[in-house]
């Protein structure tokens, strides 16, 4: 096999590459079939206030390409580079320090103060003053997006096209039309993409996703994920003003979904599953009329019924909890992992607690898993890392739940 130098780093083109991952897990014929009919447009709107481009996020959930060109058998570090200086870039450059085989090469930010600060506390070589500077910069790899998400989308595409692996905050973007763009861009530049979501990278997610696999507590039967918090009264705030893509659905729904669509999936031994029915009730806020509390409630296949619930004015525990046929699994920190995973058994009457052990920054498991990805080793086959076919998933149950709380943005807009 032939390796073409690339940055200094080792990779293979997009076609090799694909067969590459395509012999390692030994399904190159089928890849091959679906990236030739990698469908868009075809199927035709189910929901009367959700456009085709919802319904046609159906034909793509199989998906998982490897259309970008793969880093392989490269001892270098990948050379991060951070794009805004704002508070999540701070708490991914503290990880980054922890995690094997990343450095922090570049900072950016429209404000070149703000990118000096954050490069001086964590060692960046090099300060740049606008995004724009900083993607011309040949030597950062990859880039870790921590935007507002409805700038998401408008700097994935920069980075695809300057060249840059992407790590983009989540969510994704402001919609799944928004995500299926920006996947369409980064396979068009042959650039990984994926969506940063901390939890699911995290060994503590595995260790609830094993519990509930291996049939301790049954058949899974209802499932419960809350994410609240109250930050009172912040019109102006990115969490709550809708120019800014405030409210909770965004801000943290996007979570309590990807729980229960993670755990509905695993309990019919598949990666993740889509809601079949959905009904959502939550309250807007009269004057940035966006959400500030929200409760969707979803059944899944074999009758499993889930509540996923946000607020950013109500304080309350924040749990996820799996019921089974036969005990349930509490999770108490679910999204800030780690914590204590509860098993209560009914016959039993038992309760055993698992306290997970402190492990690095909770941010280094996506890292490392997307360095991984770079170099090749696509996520295992039962990971519960998110892939990218997760993240329209995803996007597809929020725009649903936003469509049944009246809740649009300027980006669900079509012009
Ligand atoms: N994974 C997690 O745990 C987690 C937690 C919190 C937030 N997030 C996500 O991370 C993203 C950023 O959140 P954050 O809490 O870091 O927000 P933040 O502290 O407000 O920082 C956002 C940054 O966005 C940039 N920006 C670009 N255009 C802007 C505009 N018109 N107005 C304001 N800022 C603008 C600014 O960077 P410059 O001024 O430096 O250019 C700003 O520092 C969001 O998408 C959010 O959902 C993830």
């Amino acid at each position: 096999m032939i390796f073409i130098g690339f940055n200094a780093i080792h990779a293979v083109t997009f076609r090799e590459a694909y067969h590459v991952v395509g012999a390692l897990v030994g399904f190159s014929e089928k890849l091959d079939a679906q990236l030739n009919e990698l469908p868009y447009d075809q199927i035709a709107p189910i929901h009367p206030q959700l456009g085709e481009d919802w319904n046609s996020a159906n034909s793509m959930l199989d998906v998982e390409c490897s259309m970008f060109d793969v880093l392989v058998m490269s001892k270098q570090s990948v050379r991060w580079g951070i794009l805004a200086a704002g508070n999540i870039a701070n708490a991914f450059a503290t990880a980054l320090k922890q995690c094997e085989g990343s450095v922090l090469h570049a900072v950016s930010s429209r404000d070149v103060a703000k990118a000096q600060a954050l490069a001086d506390e964590h060692g960046a070589a090099r300060v740049y003053g606008s995004y724009e500077a900083m993607l011309a910069d040949s030597e950062v790899d990859a880039v870790y997006i921590a935007t507002l998400h409805p700038f998401h989308l408008e700097w994935i595409a920069h980075c695809v096209q300057a060249g840059k692996h992407v790590l983009c905050e989540k969510p994704l973007t402001m919609n799944l039309r928004q995500a299926k763009q920006a996947k369409k861009l980064a396979d068009d530049h042959r650039c990984l993409l994926r969506e940063a979501f901390m939890y699911r990278h995290h060994p503590q997610t595995q260790k609830v996703v094993d519990l509930v696999t291996s049939g301790v507590i049954g058949k899974v039967r209802m499932i419960e994920a809350n994410f609240c918090y109250n930050s009172g009264e912040q019109p102006e705030s990115r969490i709550q003003a809708k120019a800014l893509g405030g409210g909770a659905i965004l801000d943290i729904g996007c979570y309590t979904m990807s729980f229960a669509r993670l755990i509905a999936g695993r309990a019919h031994g598949r990666l993740f599953a889509e809601p079949l029915e959905l009904k959502a009730v939550g309250h807007l806020d009269s004057k940035t009329r966006t959400d500030m509390w929200t409760t969707a409630v979803m059944r899944f296949e074999g009758d499993i019924l889930a509540k996923t619930t946000c607020a950013l004015q109500v304080n309350r525990e924040n749990t996820a909890v799996v019921l089974g046929e036969k005990g349930r699994i509490t999770v108490e920190m679910p999204w800030q992992c780690p914590g204590t995973i509860r098993i209560e058994l009914d016959e039993k009457n038992s309760v055993e607690e698992i306290a997970m052990p402190k492990m690095r920054h909770l941010f280094c498991y996506e890292i490392e898993s997307f360095t991984d990805e770079m170099r090749g080793q696509p996520i295992g086959a039962n990971a519960v890392g998110m892939r990218f076919d997760d993240t329209l998933g995803n996007m597809k149950a929020l725009d649903w739940w936003r469509a049944e709380i009246g809740l649009g943005y300027e980006a669900d807009a079509v012009h």
